[in-house]
This record gives structure tokens, sequence and C-alpha cells, in this order.
């Protein structure tokens, strides 16, 4: 949307996970090896290199690094399905779509939605005005059709999580990184909590072709991090969710870090908290009787963020049990303004990617989630009962009861889904779970024991609706080792991550989304094919269809595949995007870069509405680049105007002739 400048790009590790699974070291073949033998374990790594998904990939030819282009598009090429003449790849203060492609801004962090919000003023920013007012860092998005139950596609309501914040471009002086965290006062603080959390806009398609916000609509609403709560399912009430505001252990305050999300098939939202350990921070991190539990996700004495300074519940000292309440799925009814969303804690508590639905043959929902962090694993939640489809009530709690489970992907193909219940397996009050409490509030312990496969940082899990087959976005993981990198994660120093393919067995003619036992195989591997070792792509794809880093997804009708990434690396010379491939015939993953974000930023939360002529994106973190700072920033998108820092913002993308976008 500007003209294009190249600048130095990197990632600023604003989001660093360490990683803080005790035993990373221990693939699954270790386990193999353990249970049946070296020579066992060799013959499963022979089987797996040998076939993998009957219709995998092509190897990508060898070819020289990838040439830089002068022209804006290269030529369609290959034989993809995808219409759309391919971007360049590039790195450039603005963003930039397809040939044929126009891309409108919809909304940016500051705009008012409530009727009695202010307009932004960046330089007079306060909390109650930003609890009026679209958030920070959006990223899932989701548009539910106004009116309710119809298949309307130019007017509807749109979710918006709004993930973090970035401390250090918001506010002046204050430097640059996550240093600028320490530095902010008690205002400040406020404005950043109210900046969390999700909102509900209602949008619509005018007659000059234009989306807009609908202000002052009586369903815009804004969800912060201090929003009033609701905590069901088994560990609702548990001792170990209580805290002095709330002896029940059932009301809580706000959901923090909403990364990607979900939706159900009775229409509600699902938000996933993510990143929750950034907030918290104490003595007792180091110290008291949860330290161990603590340290399993990643909580230490110096929070990220300094809230704790000023608000006694981010303080493990004053507050200790206050990360229990986070790292939950939560479920939202995004048309009702007044409901009060409820955390879900049936579906597990770790770092929630998303939480996406596939319906079982027999009416039940099965529900996939990443706990993105390296070495971390891929769960699935299979409610217990068929949903009702004639009674939206009926489903209110349909996410309490079920069986939550994780992934083991064997070397040689198959995927068996451990579950997670108390009293079964290791599962005991031998190794510290005394109910199912203490199961989904250490779910990644209970995870370790039942020896679940550390994956290389789920994050986006979802299933073609087309085929049933279910992708995993397998975003990087520079700390695998040679001696770890094996079937299901192929690659050491993955920097570039890989998408893995999970195939559900047939019932009833559909795919079984309930069964425990699947089939994977690899999609792709990411990097600069014929450059990046190991990486795997139709052998089609061209020197700008390549990515890194896949985070997000979507489907479109055709059952293709939009893949949206975040943190390619700053060798790489590759902004982020939107790249969109076939799932199936000739031109499977034959990946063609759509969209490229502006520097710093990821792209986030890909929906199409129902008709697919417009796809909505989330442009996450814009300006987000070493040395960054809110007086100098390394873009100011989308407003270009001095004093006003980058704003994450929504845009939505239609084709200009109006058409099915990607036809
Ligand atoms: Fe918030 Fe895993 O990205
Ligand atoms: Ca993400
Ligand atoms: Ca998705
Ligand atoms: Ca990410």
């Amino acid at each position: 949307m500007s003209e294009p400048t190249t600048l130095p790009h990197a990632e600023e590790a604003e989001i660093e996970d360490i990683g803080s699974n005790p035993d990373p070291a221990r693939p699954i073949g270790a386990i193999i090896a353990a249970r049946y033998g070296r020579r066992a374990m060799l013959g499963a790594a022979a089987a797996a290199a040998a076939a993998l998904v009957p219709d995998g990939p092509a190897p990508a030819q060898p070819q020289a690094p990838p040439p830089a282009h002068s022209s804006g598009n290269t030529p369609n090429g290959g034989p993809s399905t995808l219409a759309f003449p391919e971007l360049r790849h590039q790195l450039a203060q603005g963003d930039a779509v397809a040939e044929g492609y126009e891309i409108q801004l919809l909304i940016r962090w500051g705009d008012p939605i409530l009727a009695d919000a202010p307009e932004f003023d960046v330089a007079r920013q306060t909390a109650e005005a930003q609890a009026r007012q679209f958030g920070y860092n959006c990223d899932y998005l989701d548009f539910f059709p106004l009116p309710r139950g119809s298949r309307s596609a130019d007017h509807g309501l749109l979710w918006v999580n709004h993930e973090y914040t970035n401390t250090n471009l918001m506010f002046p002086g204050l430097g640059a990184g996550r240093a600028a965290r320490a530095r902010t006062n008690a205002e400040q603080v406020a404005v950043e909590i109210a900046a969390h959390g999700a909102s509900v806009v209602e949008v619509r398609r005018e007659a000059d072709g234009r989306w807009r916000v609908v202000r002052d609509s009586r369903f815009n609403r804004r969800i912060t991090g201090a929003t009033p709560m609701r905590l069901s399912g088994p560990a609702a009430g548990h001792p170990r969710l209580r805290t002095h505001a709330d002896p029940s252990g059932t009301r809580v305050l706000g959901t923090l870090n909403n990364c990607a999300g979900g939706r159900t098939p009775w229409g509600t939202v699902l938000t996933a908290e993510e990143n929750f350990n950034f907030y918290f921070g104490g003595e007792a991190a180091e110290s008291g009787p949860q330290r161990a539990h603590y340290r399993r996700y990643g909580i230490v004495r110096e929070a990220v963020y300094g809230w704790g300074r000023f608000v006694d519940r981010f303080s493990l000292d004053k507050e200790p049990n206050e990360p229990n309440r986070f790292g939950w799925i939560v479920e939202v009814d995004p048309y009702d303004p007044e409901s009060v969303p409820v955390k879900r804690t049936a579906l597990g508590r770790f770092k929630h990617e998303c939480c996406t639905m596939a319906l079982c043959p027999d009416g039940r929902v099965a529900f996939y989630s990443g706990d993105d962090e390296r070495f971390e694993y891929i769960y699935k939640f299979v409610t217990a009962r068929p949903w009702n489809p004639d009674d939206r009530a009926a489903n209110r709690d349909l996410l309490d009861e079920g069986t939550l489970y994780v992934g083991r992907f064997d070397d040689d193909g198959k995927v068996t889904w451990l579950p997670l219940v108390h009293g079964e397996g290791p599962l005991t009050a031998e190794n510290g779970f005394h109910s199912q409490a203490d199961v989904v509030i250490e779910a990644r312990r209970a995870a370790d024991l039942l020896g679940a496969t550390p994956m290389d940082r789920p994050e986006d899990v979802e299933a073609n609706p087309v085929t049933g087959r279910v992708y995993a976005m397998l975003t990087n993981n520079a700390r695998r080792t040679a001696q770890q990198a094996r079937g299901a994660n192929p690659r050491a120093n993955n920097i570039h991550g890989h998408v893995l393919e999970i195939i559900p067995p047939m019932a009833q003619g559909r795919p079984d989304h309930a069964a425990t036992e699947m089939r994977w195989g690899l999609f792709l591997v990411a990097g600069a094919p014929g450059f990046d070792a190991g990486a795997r792509y139709h052998r089609a794809t061209s020197p700008n269809g390549w990515l890194s880093c896949p985070d997000n997804c979507t489907f479109d009708s055709k059952g293709r595949i939009w893949i949206a990434t975040d943190g390619a690396p700053e060798t790489s010379g590759v902004a982020d995007g939107l790249y969109a491939a076939d799932t199936t015939g000739h031109g499977r993953a034959l990946t063609r870069l759509f969209y490229q974000a502006p520097t710093g930023a990821e792209v986030c939360g890909p929906c199409f509405t129902p008709d697919e002529r417009t796809l909505f994106l989330a442009i996450q973190h814009p300006g987000e680049d070493p040395g960054s700072t809110f007086e100098r920033p390394s873009t100011r998108w989308p407003d270009f105007r001095e004093g006003v820092p980058p704003r994450p913002s929504v845009i939505a993308i239609v084709k200009k002739d109006g058409g099915v976008i990607g036809s």
C-alpha cells in the first residue's frame, strides 16, 4: 500500500519461547527403541523414509538460491488451480497483494468501536478509551453472518483476537524491544491490559464495494484483560484456581494472549490463550510450592510484562494461583454482547494456539489444538455427546464433557491419540494427579507421562473441509538436534518449519475425527527449495512461492490451503505473507505467494466470507523489527503519517472484478 522500501528484517524474538519440556531429547524413536529394541526402530525409520504419504510432494529439484525479481508479479507456472499471478518476494514498509486484487483497510488499533468511544489520539491514551476502541495485535478472525443462521456474505460480525502489545511502539520514550515493558507506568499498563482480549465489530460491504465497520452497532464489543468471565469444566472451583479475589475458583478477570482460535458448529467462538506465562512473575516462581509446575509452563521470576508492579493479581507472591486461571480455551457468543465468556477447562491448559472443529460421523465434535512452544504437543478434544443442530441452547455446556487426547506420531506414519483421563495409565495420585482437575491444569506434564511426541512448535491445526485431512503448521524449532530429527519432525535446526498432514480413517463414509488411530505424512517442508536442506514442495514451486514459518491456515471450498506465515528469518530476504496451494491433484503442495506483509508484521487469521469473494486478514505487529521505536519505527503502516506509529489492523482483500478469491 506504500512505496516499497527495502529494510533489514529480523525476528526480534518478542514471542520467544525457550521451551520447557524437560525431555525434548526423547523423540518417539527413543521410545520405540526402549520398548522394541534398536532393530525395530531402524526398521521403522527406514519404512518412514521410504513411504510417507502416498501422494506426498515430490522432492524439489536442486537449483540456485532464489534470484531477485524486478517485476511485481511473476507469471503463472505449474499445474496449480490457483489463478492469481504470483507476487514476488520482497521486504517493504508497505504491503502488497497479487495483481487483480484490492486491499481495503478495515479497522486499526485505536479506532473507536463503541458508541461512547473517543477518536484515537496516540498522545492521550487512557485505559477507558482503549476499552472502547479496537485493541492491539489482531490475530484470529472469524466472520459470523447477520442475521444469525443466514449465509450473508456482505454483512456480519467480525470476531478479532488481540494477542499482545508492542509496548515500545505504543508509547513514546520507552526505547526499543521488550525492555520497554519494564519502563511503563501504571496508566500505560492499564492501557495495555485494555488493549488485550478481543473485539466484536459489525461489518458491512456497502454499495460502493467497500467494507466498513458499523460504528456504534449494538453488537460491537470489547473484551479485555479485565472482562469478568466464568470458569467451567473439571478444574472450575478447584482449590488450585482459587484466589483472594475469587475464593470460589470460578470467576476470573480477563483473557490474555489470545492467539488463534476456532468456532463451534453452534455459532460460538473459541479464543485460545497462548503465552499466558508472560504476564506473571515473582519470587515464588523459583521458591514457592508450585515452582516445578511454573517451570513446566515457562513462568519465571521476571515476567515479560511487568504488570505485577501495579496490579496484584499478576504477582505470584500475592496471588500464586492466578496463572492457573489462564492458558485455557474461552468460549464466547459473538451474537450476544452481554454474554459472559466461559473458560472451558476440559480442553486442557497449555499454550493454546488454536481450537478448530471437525465433525465426527456420529455427531460428536472434535477440536484440534497446538501447544505453541518448542518440543510441545498436538492435542484434540472430543465431546462426550453429539451436538444438537436444532437447539442452540442445548449445546451450551457441550464443551464441559469429553475426552482430551495428545498425539503420538510414530516414525512409521502412525498417529495414536492418547487419552488424558485421570486414573488411566500414569495419570494417578501416585504421580500427583488426584483428579481430572489436576490432569487438565497440568496437561503438559500429563502428556509427558503418556509419551506424546515433542513437535516443532505446533501452531494452527485445522481440518480440510473437503478431504477431512488435518494440517498442522509446525512453525520452526532451531533447537532440534540431529539426534532428535526424525519422523514427523524430520529436520535438525528447523528454522523454516513444516506442514504435517494427518489422515483420519473413514467411518460411515466420512472422516472419523473421533478415531484414536490415524496416519501422518509431510505436506511440505518449508524454506527455499534447493537451497535450504530438506525443503520439500511440489517440484514446480517458483522462487517466489516458497515460504518460511507457517502459522495460521484456512481452506477454501475447493479444499485449497491458505497458509499465513510468521517469522521468516532475516537472512531469507522474505517477508511474512499469505500463500495458497492445492492439497490434492497435480498442483498439490505448489505454494504461491498471494499477499506480502509490511516489515515486522506477521499475517494472521485468514478468513473467507461464505461466498469467498472477500478474504479478511489480521496484520499483526507491523514494525516489530530490531531497534524499532515509537519515535523511529521501521514502518508507519498503515497510516504513514509522521508522529503516528504503526497500527496493527484488519484488512479486507477483494477481487477487483468482484469474483471469487483465487478463482
Ligand atoms: Fe501467537 Fe503461536 O502464535
Ligand atoms: Ca500464531
Ligand atoms: Ca485457521
Ligand atoms: Ca507464530
